[in-house]
């Protein structure tokens, strides 16, 4: 089957590259890159990483206010649909991206596929919430990553026998609901053995984290690029958040972060050392040997749970609900509340426990495959061919 992949930003290419080799081993994909994401260190360089093809299609919308960059999606993303005739669109997460894919798609009345469906923050002050609502109600084949997810889709009634695809609906038409795992489960499993040794955060490492000095244990990792912590009142509060923690702090900067650091009168304080966004594998060693990981990363989140690493959450709520479950206690929401930083930090890792606790979990991490490529890739086959 020919499928339509649209994706724009990282973690979409590294979800589509966790996908692609099931996918072109049954179907013929297509990469249409919107170009939400444009920059080398948080876009190019995932496709010579990972795998993945240079995209069939480029539509270089690059950045803007949420109504011109989805404007510009949907313009572009039209005449490529036309011409393209897929057999199917394919949509990963939540973001921009995401909801033009699935607006054209359902615009075109072409059949669409929507990859971690279901998750729900419920607050729809986030603009994923509102993306990933619209295009699971647009979708007919929706990708649940876990059963709580596809409770939650049940719970708003979409399934087989939906309003939006009706009762009578027959064949790619009938809305129906697949739990398959999560893709990124898969390459973290994949890329772990690659990391487990501490050289992955020294001697080969790129210079940026080389020139740290980095010991297991003894450094947290963080990233910080919600729409919400890039206010000024929020960055001050985070950036003094990670001081409060009062450990050597390593911050891989999302360039629309730095922008909005840069545009605010902030200090970053001595305990916290800013570099670059980093290539997928050094993030996950560095989540790995650290002591603990400070996010409000979707993808982090998941991460540093399978790797069993402690995580404080810098958000007040999470669509991944399941996977803080799943890691039992070691992941804390604090929002940017330095107070129930510092606590759950003692709490989670504490400081005499580390860093023999975090040199005996690089050591002993095991990540089963979640299977969710072949799932997915299966799932869509078995939907098209219905
Ligand atoms: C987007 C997604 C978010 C996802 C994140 C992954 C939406 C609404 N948000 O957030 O869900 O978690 O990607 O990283 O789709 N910028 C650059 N270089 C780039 C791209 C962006 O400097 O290559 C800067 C620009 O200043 C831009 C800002 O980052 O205005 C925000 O970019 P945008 O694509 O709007 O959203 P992200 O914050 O990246
Ligand atoms: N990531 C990366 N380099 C970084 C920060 C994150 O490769 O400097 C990876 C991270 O390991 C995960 C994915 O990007 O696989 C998560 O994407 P991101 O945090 O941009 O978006 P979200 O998951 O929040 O949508």
């Amino acid at each position: 089957m020919k499928l339509a992949c649209v994706v724009g930003t990282r973690p979409q290419l590294i979800k589509a590259a966790a996908a692609w080799h099931a996918l072109r081993r049954d179907h013929a994909p297509r990469l249409i890159d919107t170009g939400q994401h444009y920059d080398e260190e948080i876009a190019g360089r995932f496709f010579r990483e990972l795998h993945l093809p240079p995209p069939d299609r480029q539509l270089g919308v690059g950045s803007g206010s949420h109504a011109r960059q989805l404007a510009a999606m949907i313009d572009g993303l039209e005449p490529v649909l036309l011409d393209e005739q897929p057999d199917a669109v394919v949509v990963f997460g939540d973001t921009n991206s995401t909801l033009a894919g699935a607006l054209v798609a359902a615009e075109l009345d072409l059949p669409l596929a929507h990859v971690e469906a279901g998750l729900r923050s419920f607050d729809r002050r986030m603009p994923e919430e509102i993306n990933r609502v619209v295009a699971d109600h647009l979708a007919q084949l929706l990708l649940a990553p876990n059963e709580q997810a596809a409770a939650n889709l049940r719970a708003e009634g979409v399934g087989a026998g939906n309003a939006a695809s009706g009762p009578a609906a027959e064949g790619w038409r009938r809305a129906r609901v697949g739990v398959v795992g999560d893709l990124m489960q898969d390459l973290c499993a994949a890329t772990l053995p690659h990391v487990r040794d501490h050289s992955a955060i020294g001697e080969g490492a790129p210079e940026d984290v080389r020139d740290l000095g980095l010991a297991s244990g003894e450094y947290l990792f963080a990233t910080v690029h919600r729409a919400e912590n890039r206010a000024p009142d929020a960055i001050h509060e985070w950036l003094a958040l990670l001081g409060a923690l009062d450990r050597s702090v390593v911050l891989a900067l999302h360039p629309g972060t730095r922008r909005a650091m840069d545009e605010c009168d902030c200090v970053i304080p001595p305990n916290v050392h800013a570099v670059p966004p980093q290539g997928y594998a050094t993030t996950l060693a560095l989540q790995l040997h650290a002591a603990a990981v400070v996010t409000d990363s979707g993808g982090v989140q998941r991460e540093s749970a399978w790797l069993g690493t402690p995580a404080l959450v810098l958000r007040g709520s999470t669509e991944w609900t399941a996977t803080l479950e799943e890691h039992g206690g070691r992941s804390a929401l604090v929002g940017r509340d330095a107070t129930l930083a510092v606590a759950a930090l003692e709490r989670l890792a504490p400081r005499a426990a580390t860093p023999g606790s975090a040199i005996r979990r690089a050591a002993e991490a095991v990540v089963s495959p979640a299977g969710a490529d072949d799932r997915v890739s299966a799932s869509i086959a078995a939907w098209l061919g219905a």
